[in-house]
């Protein structure tokens, strides 16, 4: 166990935000978090966050709390069959650690997910996303403390409210489960998955005989480094707020007066418009204020181009919220968590 008190934050949260917390207790085993909730915080009535890699959260002030810290790792084949294998990860592994290993061994599900920043703990949180895969296709169930009743549980994939950027953890069970352990599902003999456009646009015209496993996961980071900033060089959360979903109705007014317009029906009455899309078409990418800015090759990515605080960032989120309102009449609903 490792602990501090007044401690900076920098170096814990991709934006590189320089915010304090009261106290820091870094933790690597399930014994170890029993301890620290029997012995140094009351969880039911002090205020605690749970860390992983920090990369989805911006801290707009210095935290008047304990920062809990996952760092188990352990990644383990549990079962497995001539058709698939089921992964168990401790919730501290960096998830593409996790990727890494399972395309290794050739099984098949997450390698769209490869790259992505931050644990495999918070992967359920806002069941991560991109290039046409979401951590639901694969998950099998998470462990963890549950807080109020005070035990470790485990909760199978139909009770966490899973969808596009959402769960049950950022809704009825938000600050109440601590997450321990999460167990996927892989397949053996999958296919490569294309449907997302620009992933399917790679491969064209490249002369590739078969697809595998290792050149999806090859594209996918190819892809990714080309349009999101590096978190070690250039801060930031990755997208700062939802791709908004809007009626048939509203989408066709769009689209008569902007018919450039870029959307992804969803259903028969829904459309997902890119946020980049929105932000961008207002002007405002690779717009910069002092030392936060949106990204230049992606409108939807808020970087710290040096000290920014965290009041600077979510003062240019809520400047782009406003425009966005003006122009199009839509409320953009931040991705990242704000604390
Ligand atoms: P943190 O930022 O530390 O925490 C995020 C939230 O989860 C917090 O509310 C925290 O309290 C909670 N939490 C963390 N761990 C636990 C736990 N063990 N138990 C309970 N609660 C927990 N996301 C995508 O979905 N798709 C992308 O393509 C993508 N691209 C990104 C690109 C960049 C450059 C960056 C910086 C971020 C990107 N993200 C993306 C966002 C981010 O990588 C994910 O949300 C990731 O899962 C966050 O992991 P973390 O460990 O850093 O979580
Ligand atoms: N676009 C613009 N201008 C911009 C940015 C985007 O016109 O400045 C247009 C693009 O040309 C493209 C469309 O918007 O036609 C979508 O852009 P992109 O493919 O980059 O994806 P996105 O919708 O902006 C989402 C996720 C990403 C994920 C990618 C790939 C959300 C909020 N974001 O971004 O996730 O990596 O798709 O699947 O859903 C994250 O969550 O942090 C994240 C990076």
């Amino acid at each position: 166990m490792i602990k501090h008190t007044d401690f900076s934050l920098k170096n814990f949260n991709t934006f590189g935000i320089d915010a304090k917390t009261s106290l820091f207790i870094e933790f690597n085993s399930e014994a170890e978090l029993e301890k620290i909730l029997n012995e140094e915080i009351d969880v039911n009535n002090k205020r605690f966050l749970i860390l992983g890699e920090g990369s989805n959260v911006l801290f707009s002030e210095d935290f008047h709390g304990t920062v809990l810290r996952n760092s188990i790792e352990g990644i383990q084949i549990i079962y497995e069959d001539e058709r698939k294998a089921v992964v168990k990860s401790g919730a501290g592994t960096h998830w593409d650690d996790l990727v890494e290993f399972c395309v290794r061994k050739n099984l098949w599900g997450i390698e769209n997910l490869s790259l992505i920043p931050g644990t495999v703990g918070a992967a359920p949180i806002q069941n991560i996303g991109a290039y046409g895969a979401e951590l639901k296709d694969v998950l099998v169930s998470v462990r963890g403390f549950k807080i109020g009743e005070n035990k470790f549980i485990e909760m199978p994939k139909e009770t966490l409210e899973l969808s596009y950027r959402n769960s049950i953890f950022k809704t009825k069970l938000k600050n109440k489960f601590i997450i321990t352990y999460v167990t996927i599902e892989l397949d053996k003999s999958g296919k490569p998955n294309l449907s997302y456009t620009g992933l399917a646009k790679y491969f064209n015209g490249k002369n590739i005989k078969e697809i595998g496993i290792e050149e999806v996961r090859n594209a996918v980071i190819e892809i990714r480094r080309s349009k999101l900033p590096d978190p070690e060089i250039l801060g930031s959360a990755g997208s700062f707020f939802k791709n908004p979903v809007v009626n048939t109705g509203t989408f066709n007014k769009l689209k008569l007066k902007y018919p450039d317009i870029v959307a992804y029906k969803v259903d028969e009455d829904h459309w997902k418009i890119p946020a980049g899309w929105l932000i961008d078409n207002a002007g405002l990418r690779g717009f910069r204020t002092g030392n936060t800015g949106t990204y230049e090759k992606q409108a939807l990515v808020i970087v710290n181009y040096g000290n920014a605080s965290g009041k600077e960032i979510l003062d240019l989120a809520k400047f782009i919220q406003t425009k966005v309102k003006e122009k199009y009449q839509i409320e953009l609903e931040p991705e990242v968590n704000i604390i």
